[in-house]
C-alpha cells in the first residue's frame, strides 16, 4: 500500500536519526524526527488526507460527498451510526456501515496520517441478493478516488474481520455479523417496498409471455434497484469522478439520432476542411478495405478507430 510505503520510508528516517547523538542543536530530538518524518510524507505522491498537521486527526479527514440514503435489508439499519474497526500492523481500519470507510496510521508521530478510503454509495448485488456495500469517492489516488468494497458474511458478532488492497487504491473489507446468516436475510425481493414488488412481478410476468427479451427483463430490474435506491444510475457514479470524460446518456432514440446527425455534419465539415487545405486523411470505417485507405499520416489510427 502507498501509506504503507510511506510509513516504512518514515520508520527507516526515524531509524537512521536514532542512531545519531540527539543532544547538539536547537530542537529537542523528538521534534527534528517528527520533522525528517514529515518531509518523507511530502515526498509522497499523493494528497492522502490533508497533511495539515496542525489540526487534530479527525478534522483532518474531508469528504468530498454526503453518503447516499441508508438503503436494503430493514434489518441492517441499525448498523447506520456503528463504527468497527480493525487493527493490522501498522493501520487501523474503520467501517462504518451506509457512511464510510477509514485508515488511521497507528504511530506516535504528531503527523499521523489519516484518509478516507470511501463514502458509502451502492449495493453491489448478485443473482438478486445484497453481496457487498461500494464506499466510493475517497481520498484522491492518482486520477482516481480511493475506494472500498465491504462484503457481508455471517458471523457470531459484528466485526470487521479483514481488510486487504487486491488492486491500486481499492480496498476489500469483509464484515462479519449475524444478521446476515439466515439464509434469506439478503435477498433483494423481500426488501423492496409492496409497489415494486408489483412491478418486479409484472417484469416477471412480460418476460413470461415473451413480451421482453432476456435483456429488456436485465434493464427492467436494473431500473427498479435503481428505483428502490440499491444502485446508482450511472450520471449519480460519475458526478464526483475527477479527470474521466462523461459520456453522453440518451434518453430516446431521437435523443440518439439527433446527435449522430449533429455529428456526422461535424465530420463532414471538419473533412472539407482537410481537402481544402490539400491535407491528406483516412476515411471512416465503412470504407475499411486497403484500396480505399488514402496515404499513411499520423491520423490514420485514429480515423481507422471510428
Ligand atoms: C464516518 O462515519 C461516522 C459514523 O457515521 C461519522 O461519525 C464520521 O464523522 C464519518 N467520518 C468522516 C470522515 O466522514
Ligand atoms: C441464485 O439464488 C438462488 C436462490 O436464491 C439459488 O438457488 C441459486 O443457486 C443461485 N445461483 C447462483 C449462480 O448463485
Ligand atoms: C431528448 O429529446 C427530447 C424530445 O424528443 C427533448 O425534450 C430532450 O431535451 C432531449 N434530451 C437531450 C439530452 O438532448
Amino acid at each position: 500500500m502507498a501509506a504503507r510505503r510511506a510509513g516504512v520510508l518514515v520508520l527507516l528516517g526515524l531509524a537512521a536519526l536514532g542512531s545519531c547523538p540527539c543532544a547538539p542543536g536547537p530542537l529537542p530530538c523528538a521534534l527534528r524526527a517528527a520533522a525528517a518524518a514529515k518531509m518523507k510524507v511530502v515526498e509522497e505522491p499523493n494528497s492522502f488526507g490533508l497533511n495539515n498537521p496542525f489540526l487534530p486527526q479527525t478534522s483532518r479527514l474531508q469528504p468530498r460527498r454526503e453518503p447516499s440514503p441508508v438503503s436494503g435489508p430493514a434489518h441492517l439499519f441499525r448498523l447506520s451510526g456503528k463504527c468497527f474497526s480493525l487493527v493490522e500492523s501498522t493501520y487501523k481500519y474503520e467501517f462504518c456501515p451506509f457512511h464510510n470507510v477509514t485508515q488511521h496510521e497507528q504511530t506516535f508521530r504528531w503527523n499521523a496520517y489519516s484518509g478516507i478510503l470511501g463514502i458509502w454509495h451502492e449495493w453491489e448485488l448478485s443473482n438478486y441478493t445484497f453481496k457487498a456495500m461500494w464506499m466510493r469517492d475517497g481520498d484522491s489516488c492518482r486520477t482516481r478516488s480511493r475506494q472500498s468494497k465491504v462484503e457481508l458474511a455471517c458471523g457470531s458478532s459484528h466485526r470487521l474481520a479483514h481488510v486487504s488492497e487486491p488492486s491500486t487504491c481499492v480496498y476489500a473489507l469483509t464484515f462479519e455479523t449475524p444478521l446476515v446468516c439466515h439464509p434469506h436475510s439478503l435477498l433483494v425481493y423481500p426488501a423492496l417496498p409492496p409497489a415494486l414488488q408489483q412491478r418486479w412481478d409484472q417484469v416477471e410476468q412480460d418476460l413470461a409471455d415473451e413480451l421482453i427479451t432476456a435483456q429488456g427483463h436485465e434493464k427492467l430490474l436494473r431500473a427498479l434497484f435503481e428505483d428502490a435506491g440499491y444502485l446508482k444510475t450511472p450520471e449519480e457514479s460519475e458526478s464526483v469522478q475527477e479527470g474521466g470524460a462523461k459520456a453522453p446518456v440518451f434518453q430516446t432514440l431521437e435523443n440518439c439520432s439527433e446527435a449522430h446527425k449533429e455529428l456526422s455534419k461535424e465530420i463532414r465539415r471538419l473533412r472539407s476542411v482537410l481537402t481544402q487545405h490539400g491535407i491528406p486523411y483516412t476515411k471512416p470505417a465503412e470504407t475499411s478495405s486497403p484500396e480505399h485507405m488514402g496515404p499513411k499520416t499520423p491520423t490514420d489510427g485514429t480515423a481507422e478507430q471510428l
